[in-house]
């Protein structure tokens, strides 16, 4: 390969690590996801040892599945489309890698510390110091590398699809840092630094805006490239992008109080909450929108194109979950939703619906993309991985509803003396089929991972990048 081409060429190599990763890493954290829905149905799993009981998973499985395969996905993806869209090579071949390596070294330190018990018990922020500062030099490094490539880029606009990861790429900064400000003890104990409602507020913003920008903000990136390729189609309103863009952003961060409902957090805030989440349902539909409308005169691919029905179905759900959202966002809705299965199944249509379906379908037009292929190794099994993903989280998502709506109803009965109705333990066992239907949607996502595990082998084996690569020139 002589420099002159190796210079102009995109860098594929860290968008292929990252690609491969996130299908694995997807493996395991649904895995984990499948053990630790199992080990509510069947108590006897957690193996009566503190490493495998459901508390210490828990938290395993929601930074593998959010940190480990969002975050691979948003990498990979972010990494590809900048490159594509500024007409640039990343700014940095060796800064790239160190966020790859980097990124995997948080993950796997992850799954040493949690299972160990190692935690500073904030949701979504449970790791240790040393690994928060960590994290905070790969996501500078991630930075550079991003907004150095655009600033180097070759075309005159920068691609709205890039905004979204941009405005990603810096909140998340913020929030990281913000929330795991810390006065550490020893290496793996630490202590926040803000106390009381101030803690939970900031906790809250955290992971409200770790929802609306780690697992909406960046994903919508990902949409805004994938959907108009893969349907051969403009995006639908350019103006609409950019007005939902700054919309999205605008309102995003001041609905976290919608999490600390009836608490000690003043009622004034609680209500602000609850009114910038209703507010919120416009610039999410206004993405939702724009994206199904990309595909209008293209309808009819979505009977051949199993990797459109992805995309298609996973704003589907996004446009589902950003409506039930700020419905459980009005105060007397929370009051019977908090604490339920309600609140799971709400989190995994944006997770299972939204946030895995969007990678999924990215990732199957991306991989073939990078190894030199011109499709993946199998259009059948990526349908077959369709109607899995697309059945298990119906399944999920419908026993949560079922089991959250009667918890709520059966600890609010009281009778006519004013003791309650039922105990909680009935309330719980009225759940146990809610719980067996969950695990077996989990099971059915799960196995359209394992099939996208098999078909990805069978497309990168014969592949041979590197030559790929030399011959690709920058367009
Ligand atoms: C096979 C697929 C999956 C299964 C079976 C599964 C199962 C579970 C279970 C059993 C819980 C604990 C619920 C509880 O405490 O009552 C949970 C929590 C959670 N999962 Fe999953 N999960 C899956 C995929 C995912 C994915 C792909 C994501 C994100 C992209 C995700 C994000 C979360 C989050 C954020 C929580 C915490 C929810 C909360 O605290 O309200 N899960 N999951
Ligand atoms: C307009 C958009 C949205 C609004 C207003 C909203 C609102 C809410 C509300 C009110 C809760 C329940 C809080 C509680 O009772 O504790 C909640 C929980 C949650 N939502 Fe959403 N949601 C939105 C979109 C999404 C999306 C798209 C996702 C995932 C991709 C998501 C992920 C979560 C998670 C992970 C939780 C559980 C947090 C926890 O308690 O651990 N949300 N959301």
């Amino acid at each position: 390969m002589s420099t002159a081409i190796s210079q102009t060429a995109y860098n594929y190599k860290v968008v292929r690590q990252f690609a491969v990763m996130t299908v694995i890493w997807g493996v395991v954290g649904m895995g984990l996801g499948v053990l630790i829905a199992a080990q509510l149905v069947w108590p006897e799993l957690n193996f009566n040892l503190p490493w495998t009981s459901f508390g210490r998973l828990r938290p395993l499985h929601t930074n593998a599945v959010i940190f480990a395969f969002g975050g691979c996905a948003l990498f990979a993806t972010s990494y590809y489309v900048v490159q594509r869209t500024s007409q640039a090579r990343l700014i940095s071949d060796g800064l790239a890698a160190f966020t790859f390596w980097g990124w995997q070294a948080v993950i796997v330190l992850a799954v040493i510390t949690l299972p160990l018990g190692y935690t500073s018990s904030k949701e979504y922020a449970e790791l240790e110091w040393p690994i928060d500062i960590l994290i905070t030099i790969v996501w500078v490094s991630y930075a550079i590398v991003f907004f150095g490539t655009i600033a180097k880029r070759r075309t005159k606009h920068i691609y709205v699809g890039n905004w979204f990861f941009g405005g990603f790429i810096l909140t998340v900064a913020l929030l990281h840092i913000v929330n795991n400000m810390e006065i550490p003890v020893y290496a793996f104990k630490s202590y926040s630094l803000y106390s009381g409602a101030t803690d939970a507020m900031i906790q809250w913003w955290y992971g409200h805006n770790a929802v609306g920008f780690f697992l909406t903000a960046g994903f919508l990136g990902m949409m805004y490239y994938f959907v108009p390729k893969q349907a051969e189609r403009p995006i639908y309103s350019y103006r609409l992008s950019i007005v939902h863009f700054w919309a999205l952003i605008t309102v995003y961060i001041w609905a976290g109080p919608h999490h600390l409902h009836y608490t000690a957090l003043p009622d004034w805030a609680q209500s602000l909450g609850m009114v910038m989440s209703l507010i919120l349902l416009a610039p999410s539909w206004g993405g939702m929108i724009n994206g199904m409308m990309t595909l209008s005169g293209a309808w009819h691919k979505l009977r051949t194109d199993p990797i459109l029905r992805f995309l298609v179905v996973s704003l589907a759900f996004y446009g589902m979950s950003t409506f039930e959202g700020p419905m459980m966002a009005i105060k007397t809705v929370n009051a019977l939703s908090h604490y339920t299965d309600w609140t799971i199944g709400h989190v995994h249509a944006g997770a299972l619906g939204w946030v895995a379906m969007i990678s999924i379908g990215s990732l199957y037009h991306l991989i073939p993309k990078v190894y030199g292929r011109e499709q993946m190794h199998s259009i059948g099994l990526i349908n077959a991985h369709f109607w899995l993903a697309t059945i298990g989280t119906v399944l999920y998502i419908a026993s949560m509803w079922v089991n959250g709506i009667t918890q709520g109803l059966m600890w609010r009965a009281v009778n006519q003396d004013g003791t309650l109705t039922y105990s909680f333990v009935e309330a719980l066992e009225a759940g146990h089929m809610g719980y067996m239907v969950r695990a077996l949607g989990g099971a059915f996502f799960l196995t359209g991972m394992l099939l996208m595990a098999y078909n990805t082998y069978r497309t990168v084996r014969v592949a041979k990048p590197a030559e790929y690569e030399a011959a690709a020139q920058i367009a």
